[in-house]
């Protein structure tokens, strides 16, 4: 017992020292190649064993995740250092009550409280290209896209991409009906990423590319990374 308690007393140490590092700046920003804007599947998410969901959540509409810088080859290694007071970036949504709305519905957290989520999404992504997308855009730049492909579930179903729990779909096929219905050009592609359970490769979110400055929707760069989801070929879009 006093063990762990010595345990816990040195990570908060650590946690609470690396967090109050007075001269943190956003790191080297314009090394990165563009945006990926991540929304998340809840079925999946929220079927994970022992870690359920708020009640509150719509489980059949893709919510955002966040915003991820990302490189040349796909990957979104970047992770800020946070700045001395985080919490400034709450002042976004705060001196914009009709933002914080579509926030709450486009991007609400699946296990917390929203504002907690956002604010863990700036910190760890968002802020390490701040000198490119100052906050206000940031968060702005999420709402434009995300009422963009806010009919992304109606339009894989007009081509029975149908959420089942039976029914499996390739990832090649899924990307490129996401590229045609939902961005409605078949040169944009996009991300998919799973996660394995059991036999199956639940579908666990869609990565849509935008570039640096969060003006457009742009085709995700080729890469080679499966992101979870195997070989692609048995992928699994639950409905619960
Ligand atoms: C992208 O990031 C990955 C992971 O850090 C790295 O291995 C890869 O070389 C990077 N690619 C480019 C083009 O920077």
């Amino acid at each position: 017992m006093e063990y762990l308690f010595g345990i816990v007393i040195t990570l908060i140490i650590i946690v609470s020292s690396a967090s109050c590092d007075p001269k943190t700046q956003p790191p080297v920003s314009s090394n990165y190649h563009h945006m990926q804007m991540i929304m998340q599947w809840p079925p999946t998410f929220c079927g994970r064993p022992n870690k359920p969901c708020k009640r509150s959540v719509i489980m059949l509409e893709f919510p955002i995740h966040g915003l991820w810088p990302g490189n040349a080859t796909g990957h979104t290694p970047f992770t800020c250092k946070v700045p001395p007071n985080p919490t400034t970036v709450k002042k976004v949504w705060l001196n914009d009550r009709s933002l914080k709305t579509s926030l709450g519905f486009y991007w609400p957290s699946l296990v917390s409280t929203d504002e907690k989520l956002w604010i863990h999404e700036w910190e760890k992504h968002g802020y390490c290209t701040s000198q490119i997308v100052p906050d206000v855009e940031y968060f702005n730049g999420a709402i434009v896209f995300a009422r963009q492909v806010k009919n992304m579930l109606s339009e894989l179903r007009s081509v029975q991409i149908i959420p089942d729990n039976k029914i499996t779909y390739t990832a090649a096929n899924m990307k490129k009906f996401i590229s045609e219905e939902v961005l409605k050009d078949k040169n944009i592609h996009v991300y998919i990423s799973c996660e394995k359970r059991g036999h199956h490769f639940y579908l666990k979110q869609i990565h849509i590319c935008l570039d640096k400055l969060l003006k457009t929707i742009i085709s995700c760069p080729k890469s080679f990374l499966t992101r979870g989801c195997g070989t692609g070929n048995d992928i699994l879009f639950p409905k619960s």
